[in-house]
């Protein structure tokens, strides 16, 4: 029997996901993305050349690898286009490997404006990409969807329905401008050759390659406080972003998930706005930031940092049922003389158990036992708390600096 693997986040995104899953998609036939859309940015380092991802799977640099993105996602085909040109550019190749759902709700010019004059207000501190309003309008059902484009009039008539009903939205309720019909009708079409060679059945693909027993890595976006049902509501995004959400993002159900593994930093980091309870404002802070170079992938927004919160963890375990954790960013902490992880709440304040720093380097380090004793008693500490092997250490961007234990 192949294996299929799971990887998501197990905080507020950012947790080192695309590096992770890039670094074992080699032996896999197809790496899947299940929610979310461009507001995730997932880096990819390969030897010392940064690629940021934002729809396309963080399987694609490996060139015998599928990729596939399921009908869970919200689609930009703005941002597709742009991604492909660029990946294109570098040299990748889409051809015959790259496969995008019918179902997958468009996210139109008039999503973004909702989002942008919607977020001034509400100040979730979105990523201004169009997703809240996108999946409101997927639950409605009145979105138009990727495989729509296929038919010219079913695509104006769905079109002229949703843009009018944004319209009444954007001209009544926050005094802008309405979108032209037909320019958006003209803009979606103009991205008619994404259709033509990527538009596919695939729940239909999945069928075949889980029948054929073919290895399969799952990659999620965001993370696990971020989920519209088990994050910080309302400060999250509009998706299923922990497991569950493989299955009605994919078409497929939970018993061909054989492997969940969660990814944490070995600190907490969170974009936007919401309630981050071992948010560090001191020169830890900064020490955090400034080696973990904590800058949003996706907007560039600089990220708050703080101490690995436990607790949170310990819940996210249990949400996603995750078999592994892979602690990211190891190398972050190597300077700190004390750090910090919170292993209780009271008075909604953190309740911390400190531990000396190691004080030495562990960047690149490939094997556990290699890793300065104190380092790996911090591991096996969170290990214990959490209840959940932590069976990969990430230990510099690029996909070599991991172990496996
Ligand atoms: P994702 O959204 O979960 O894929 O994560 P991002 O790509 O948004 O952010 C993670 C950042 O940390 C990226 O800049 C990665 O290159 C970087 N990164 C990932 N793993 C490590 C690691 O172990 N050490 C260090 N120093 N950086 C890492
Ligand atoms: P990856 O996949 C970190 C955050 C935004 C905001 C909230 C809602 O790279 O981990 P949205 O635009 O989704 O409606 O914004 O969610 N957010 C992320 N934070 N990493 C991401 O993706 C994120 N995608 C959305 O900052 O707080
Ligand atoms: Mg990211």
């Amino acid at each position: 029997m192949a294996s299929n693997t799971l990887i998501l986040g197990l905080q507020w995104g950012d947790e080192g996901k695309g590096k992770i899953v890039d670094a074992l998609s080699e032996e896999v036939f197809a790496v899947c993305r299940f929610q979310g859309g461009h507001n995730a940015g997932h880096t990819i380092k390969v030897n010392g050349n940064q690629t940021v991802l934002h729809l396309t799977p963080s399987g694609i640099l490996h060139p015998k690898v599928n990729c596939l993105i399921g009908n869970g996602v919200v689609l930009s085909l703005n941002a597709l286009d742009k991604e492909i040109k660029g990946l294109q550019e570098a040299g990748v190749d889409f051809t015959n490997r790259f496969f995008v759902s019918s179902g997958c709700a468009l996210i139109l010019p008039s999503h973004v404006s909702i989002d942008r004059v919607r977020d001034k207000k509400e100040s979730i501190g979105t990523t201004g990409r169009g997703i809240g309003p996108a999946y409101e309008d997927k639950i409605s059902r009145r979105a138009v969807r990727f495989g729509d484009i296929g038919d010219e009039e079913i695509l104006r008539q769905k079109v002229e329905l949703l843009v009018s009903y944004h319209n009444r939205l954007l001209v009544e309720l926050y005094g802008e401008e309405p979108h032209e019909i037909e320019d958006v009708i003209s803009e979606v079409m103009s991205f008619k050759h994404l259709y033509d060679s990527y538009c596919s059945d695939t729940q239909d693909l999945l069928y075949n390659w889980v029948n054929d027993d073919k290895p399969l890595l799952f990659e999620g976006a965001q993370g696990t406080l971020l989920d519209i049902d088990h994050g910080t509501y309302p400060f999250v995004t509009s998706s299923s972003t922990t497991a569950g959400g493989v299955s009605t993002g994919l078409g497929m159900g939970p018993k061909y998930i054989d492997k969940i593994i969660g990814i944490s930093k070995a600190y907490c980091t969170r974009v936007g706005e919401g309630p981050f309870l071992t948010e560090l404002f001191d020169d830890n802070a900064k020490m955090l930031a400034e080696k973990g170079h904590e800058f949003g992938a996706t907007t560039g927004r600089p990220r708050r940092c703080g101490w690995l919160d436990l607790v949170a963890l310990k819940k996210a375990v249990f949400t996603n049922s995750a078999t592994d954790i892979c602690l990211t960013k190891l190398d972050v902490m190597d300077e700190f003389t004390s750090i910090s992880v919170c292993i209780d709440y009271e008075d909604n304040n953190p309740i911390y158990k400190t531990f000396e720093g190691w004080q030495s380097s562990t960047e690149g380090a490939t094997e556990f036992d290699s890793l300065p004793s104190k380092a790996q008693e911090y591991i096996n500490f969170i290990e214990d708390f959490v209840g959940c092997p932590i069976s990969f250490v990430s230990t510099g961007p690029n996909r070599d600096q991991t172990i496996l234990r």
